[in-house]
């Protein structure tokens, strides 16, 4: 009976159907794109695939983007670990001529066609009576093949029906498929970065600890020496002691950063207020701006900002702050130093009129070791880390630090710290 001749019961209960099916597959794409992992995805696939064709069995066969092979990856109703290990020749096969077609097929009874690739059944043991296979494609590109093995009822023939039922299947568990690959690939890369990261870390933490001893000794003898010299050894004493206190600093900001990383800083809370802490740090760094010809000017705020924080950790925030203005600005240049209370919080802001840093840089000067010149060509010193050490020791503090900067202009660099109660 054609469809034609169908009364318009029969006909409102295909469509029915129609409906029914088309609800079903939406519920399984909301399942497909909410799962990430490929291996599961696969396997719901498949079941899908079984439910909605009526079928024994369903399979997956993917493309190896490499290789241009046709691999297995599940099949499901049938017990066998080896499918995986499976490649079916795109020549040869039914799963090849649909990749190769990019088009479904449909085989009533796989013992007459000559394209069936009897392999599969005898190491799955089962036996392949009828197929229906569509291609798995995104964006036009054929990935895989999904095929439904012998169906069950109406006499064992696949539909028009079906087909349409697993193309549309097939469409929406394509992209999922595809989202998962991509997921896997980002998920490797980003381990491969972390361990990247972790051994950096780790070179840090040895590097730092096997410096420090001979250092100490080093610096041991020359206050000793220092002592004694007098005339022209002394000038060169005196240059081997700066030399050994910078490589200290410079150990001493690995070390830094490294409690940061590990949560092992501690903060020494005590009552401060910002105006005292803020000129006595710029105090110090007056006789550097000095020998650059720099002017440092300060304002502080009218009430005095009390916090609560750990001296020594401030003290390295804004001596990070003062000594990268410094660097950062060329001869003549000036450096305003400002504390203002805003709201329930303080602001210390440092402000240069240097070299400023371009906009898509802003963020990242606060990672570790990143600098804006390439490190080998610089013509400043330093290791990259006075921000990443500042940015950690605020925020243990509860508070955020960030930039404002116009390339050639300047840069006024700010934290924020909670303002003490009462
Ligand atoms: N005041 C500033 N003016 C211009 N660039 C700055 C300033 N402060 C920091 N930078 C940029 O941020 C980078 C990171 O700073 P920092 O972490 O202190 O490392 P370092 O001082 O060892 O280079 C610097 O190398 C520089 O490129
Ligand atoms: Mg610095």
């Amino acid at each position: 009976m054609s469809r034609e001749e169908w009364t318009l019961e029969e006909k409102v209960e295909v469509l029915e159907k129609r409906v029914a099916v088309l609800e079903r597959i939406l519920r399984i794409s909301q399942i497909l794109t909410s799962t990430l992992q490929l291996e599961p995805l696969l396997q719901i696939i498949t079941q899908a695939a079984t439910e909605l064709t009526d079928t024994e069995a369903s399979s997956i066969m993917l493309l190896d983007k490499n290789t241009g092979e046709l691999h297995f990856e599940v099949i499901n109703g049938v017990k066998s670990e080896e499918v995986k290990r499976i490649t079916v020749p795109l020549e040869g096969s039914i799963a090849g001529w649909i990749v190769r077609e990019g088009k479904p097929l449909l085989i009533p009874d796989v013992r007459q066609d000559p394209r069936f690739y009897s392999k599969v059944d005898e190491t799955t043991h089962f036996e392949t009576r009828s197929i229906l296979g569509v291609p798995l494609q995104v964006k036009g590109e054929v990935i895989g093949v999904l095929e439904a093995l012998n169906k069950k009822t109406g006499r064992g023939i696949f539909t028009q029906d079906d087909m349409h039922t697993l193309s549309t299947l097939a469409a929406h568990a394509a992209i999922a498929i595809e989202n998962a690959r991509l997921m896997t690939e980002t998920q490797k890369a980003y381990e491969e970065l972390s361990e990247l990261d972790r051994l950096k870390s780790d070179f840090v933490a040895i590097a730092s600890h096997e410096l420090q001893t001979p250092l100490t000794i080093i610096l041991g003898y020359i206050s000793f020496l220092k002592e004694r010299a007098t005339g022209e050894a002394g000038e060169q004493v005196e240059i081997v002691l700066q030399s050994a206190l910078r490589l200290r600093s410079l150990i001493d900001d690995m070390i830094n950063l490294r409690h940061i990383e590990t949560g092992e800083a501690e903060l020494e809370l005590e009552r401060l207020s910002l105006n005292e802490l803020v000129t006595t740090i710029t105090a110090e760094f007056a006789s550097l701006a000095e020998a650059k010809r720099q002017s440092i000017g300060i304002r502080l705020a009218p009430q005095p900002p009390m916090v609560e924080a750990d001296r020594q950790k401030l003290h390295l925030v804004l001596a990070n702050l003062l000594s990268n203005a410094i660097k950062f600005t060329p001869e003549g240049g000036r450096i305003q130093v400002e504390v203002e209370t805003k709201g329930n919080e303080v602001w210390v802001s440092v402000r240069d009129t240097g070299i400023g840093i371009p906009p898509r840089e802003q963020e990242r000067i606060f990672d570790r070791f990143y600098q804006v010149e390439p490190s080998l060509t610089r013509r400043f010193e330093g290791m990259g880390l006075g921000l990443s050490i500042a940015k950690g020791m605020v925020e243990l503090h509860g508070g955020r630090i960030w930039v404002e900067s116009v390339e050639g202009m300047g840069s006024s660099f700010t934290f924020a710290l909670p303002l003490l109660e009462g």
